[in-house]
């Protein structure tokens, strides 16, 4: 199974911090953000792991990660995305890297409290088809939500202006190798991006999708300023032994 980290984008919500520095650079509590979800792959025993970089200051993935030493690995896959064209687009390059395997994809601004281990365990047993994860947020609009009907998912309704529940589907996707030409197979959206919810439509309207609701809590470190205070005081809370936030 293969792993990918998203990072590319412009992260225009957290201006000016992102005028200059990438976003999955910034700080939260005592190390860069990217740190976080490359950690949780390799937590779950992914260790081939390809970062998407693009935007501002690429090249520094490369000076702040090398090949991964300080996460045990031997070596870091990168490539680049060219422009902002969506977080399915930035998938799509890493067609070559994951060569047919199953692949695990974070977007490098997620935090989540529990990990991904036994979602990885459960989507290595999973036959066909693809899986992702749910939570229940505040801010529905902020985000892809999850429709129900009883137990089924029936679809995904990305940053909903209506009132369409509060599931949200968070930054971690599991997909089967024909991932690839579902992504091929997409038209951008209105806003003009390769929207990674077409994606998950897809795998919904074929029956091949499955699902479960995360424990514990979950960032969105990109959102806004807020919400990337809230990573660094959950990350403080989590890993800073002996760190007083009073
Ligand atoms: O965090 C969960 C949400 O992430 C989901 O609920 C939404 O369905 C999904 O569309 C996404 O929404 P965001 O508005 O948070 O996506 P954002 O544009 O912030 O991009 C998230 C990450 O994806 C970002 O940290 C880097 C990567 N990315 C994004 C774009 C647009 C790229 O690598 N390339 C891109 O072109």
């Amino acid at each position: 199974m293969k792993g990918v980290v998203l990072a590319g984008g412009l992260g225009t919500r957290l201006y000016p911090l992102t005028k200059i520095t990438n976003k999955h650079l910034l700080p939260v509590y005592d190390r860069p953000m990217i740190y976080y979800p490359i950690q949780m792959l390799v937590e779950a025993g992914i260790t081939d792991i390809m970062i998407v970089t693009g935007g501002n200051g690429a090249g520094e993935f490369l000076r702040l990660l090398g090949n991964g030493r300080d996460f045990g690995l031997k070596r870091i896959h990168y490539t680049y995305q060219e422009g902002e064209g969506g977080i399915a687009d930035a998938l799509g390059l890493a067609e070559e890297f994951v060569e047919g395997d199953k692949v695990v994809v974070v977007l490098g601004d997620n935090l989540l409290e529990r990990g991904i281990r036994s979602g990885v365990e459960s989507f290595r047993r999973q036959q066909r088809g693809a899986r992702i994860f749910l939570k229940e947020v505040e801010h529905p609009w902020e985000y892809g939500i999850a429709q129900l009907e009883g137990e089924r998912i029936t679809g995904v309704i990305e940053k909903p202006r209506e009132d369409v529940g509060r599931l949200a589907v968070i930054g971690v996707y599991m997909y089967p190798a024909d991932v690839f030409d579902v992504v091929r197979g997409l038209k951008p959206s209105a806003r003009g991006e390769l929207e990674i919810t077409d994606v998950n439509n897809h795998y919904i309207e074929r029956g091949e999708m499955e699902y479960e609701i995360v424990e514990g809590w979950w960032v969105d470190a990109g959102e806004n300023h807020g919400a990337l205070l809230r990573a660094n005081i959950m990350a403080a809370r989590l890993g800073g032994e002996g760190v007083s936030l009073e």
